[in-house]
């Protein structure tokens, strides 16, 4: 008698589990993928039941519904642990400003950059809002992200940094990608108190942070601590009142000067550091030390014209368990596709396919705070997987331009399929 179970994805060349051992992998390990050719995988009540090779695994399972990856590439679900998702506008013109020689901060001086995304929120309506963040979520299942971590940050007051928290709240309801949300309300200081920053700060700490932990509408909090945001003493302030009610610590760090934030972020334990484009051989030991893990953001280098990266191959060589993000947002990186970023890792932060598939899934699953093992293939993990339509794993960091991703099974269900037979660019 075999077991029934939900559903079986099988016929693919490579199913990569990410898996074997507990917590990320760091290391050497990151890139010692564990690959299972000819593969298959078995899927009940929303969890990973079995991943075999497909002979054997028929043979003990049969399925309600199979799902052939017709000799494609099976991995986890990729796992974006850094994105800005509520946002009323683009902002391109400002890409173009940066081809012309502008820069970022000469962007923000200019009232520019997150304070037009401030303007454009605060101006808009809950319900344009909720469906331009719904649109985003429909676009990340498409590129094959199946749990998303999203900050707030664009109200940069109470009323507008609640309504962007409720936003990803309701949407986590009823969309199926799962969100880990983040306060970021300590993004920049908004305009009308750019003379008395501390009466913000005191706003933040003292009454939006409170009622985000009262209403359960974040897990965590983050602080932009950089050139022309916080520094180094103020983002002390939000993250030791943040940690003090009981909210995990995200950084937004060294990206744009080196100001002594990723030290700031180990002092405190944070879960995260950000960024990291100008980060020291010390800050890299102090992460060690604190067990924060470093979340790399390719794309905004990219975006930002910023030609220097964040030390990935230190990183990894000193154990720490390097972890991926889009940074999706208006501003600085209008990229929803971690297969994007996973090839920018290794064209520009000289991270293995390897490395950056791990850093994309596992290791970026393991700073968030949501249930269940995620971001691997293996017994009892969320059934979280994607389907590409490339003959193995290799294919991410070589192709760009054309999304491989062909279908998305989000808790055993499929929440998402390509009606495309067109067979894998070859
Ligand atoms: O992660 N660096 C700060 N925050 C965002 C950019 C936000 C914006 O420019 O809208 C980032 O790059
Ligand atoms: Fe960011």
């Amino acid at each position: 008698m075999k077991e029934q179970v939900d559903l079986i994805v099988d016929e693919a060349s490579e199913v990569v589990t990410v898996g074997g051992g507990t917590g990320p992998l760091r290391g050497a390990a990151m890139d010692a993928l564990e690959i299972v050719p000819d593969g298959a995988v078995a899927v009940r009540d929303g969890e990973i039941v079995a991943v075999d090779r497909a002979e054997a695994l028929h043979e003990r399972y049969e399925a309600s519904r199979e799902l052939s990856a017709r000799g494609g590439t099976v991995l986890p679900g990729f796992c974006d642990p850094h994105t800005h998702p509520v946002f009323a506008t683009t902002r391109e013109g400002e890409f173009d400003l940066r081809a012309r020689g502008g820069t970022y901060q000469d962007i923000t001086r200019a009232g520019g950059g997150i304070f037009s995304s401030v303007r454009a929120l605060r101006e808009s309506s809950r319900d344009v809002l909720a469906r331009g963040l719904t649109d985003r979520l429909d676009r990340f299942i498409m590129c094959g992200t199946t749990s998303l971590e999203a900050k707030s940050g664009y109200g940069l007051d109470k009323e507008t940094e609640l309504l962007a928290l409720e936003l990803l709240a309701d949407a986590d309801h009823v969309h199926a990608l799962d969100i880990d949300r983040t306060c970021l309300a300590a993004h920049q200081v908004p305009p009308e108190f750019a003379d008395e920053r501390d009466a913000y700060l005191r706003l933040v700490i003292e009454e939006i942070l409170p009622e985000v932990v009262e209403r359960g509408l974040a897990r965590s909090a983050d602080v932009f601590c950089d050139e022309g945001a916080y520094s180094v003493d103020e983002a002390r302030r939000v993250l030791e009142g943040a940690k003090e009610l009981g909210l995990s610590l995200r950084v937004h760090a060294d990206e744009l000067a080196q100001i002594g934030a990723s030290g700031l972020a180990a002092s405190l334990g944070a879960q995260t550091a950000d960024h990291l484009v100008k980060i020291t051989d010390d800050g890299i030991a102090a992460l060690v030390d604190a067990g924060t893990t470093p979340v790399l953001l390719p794309g905004t280098c990219f975006s930002l014209r910023i030609r220097e990266y964040a030390p990935a191959r230190a990183m990894i060589e000193a154990g720490l368990p390097v972890a991926l993000a889009t940074d999706f947002n208006p501003g600085t990186s209008f990229i929803p596709s971690m297969v994007e970023i996973v090839a920018l890792a290794c064209g520009l932060l000289g991270m293995t396919v390897a490395e950056a598939i791990t850093a994309a899934t596992r290791n970026a699953a393991e700073t968030m705070g949501l249930p269940g093992v995620r971001g691997r293939l293996e017994p009892g993990a969320v059934g979280d997987l994607i389907i590409l339509d490339v003959p193995n794993h290799l294919f991410l960091g070589y192709q760009l331009g054309w999304n491989p991703v062909t279908a998305v099974v989000k808790r055993g269900g499929v929440v998402w399929q390509r009606h495309d037979d067109r067979p894998a660019l070859l």
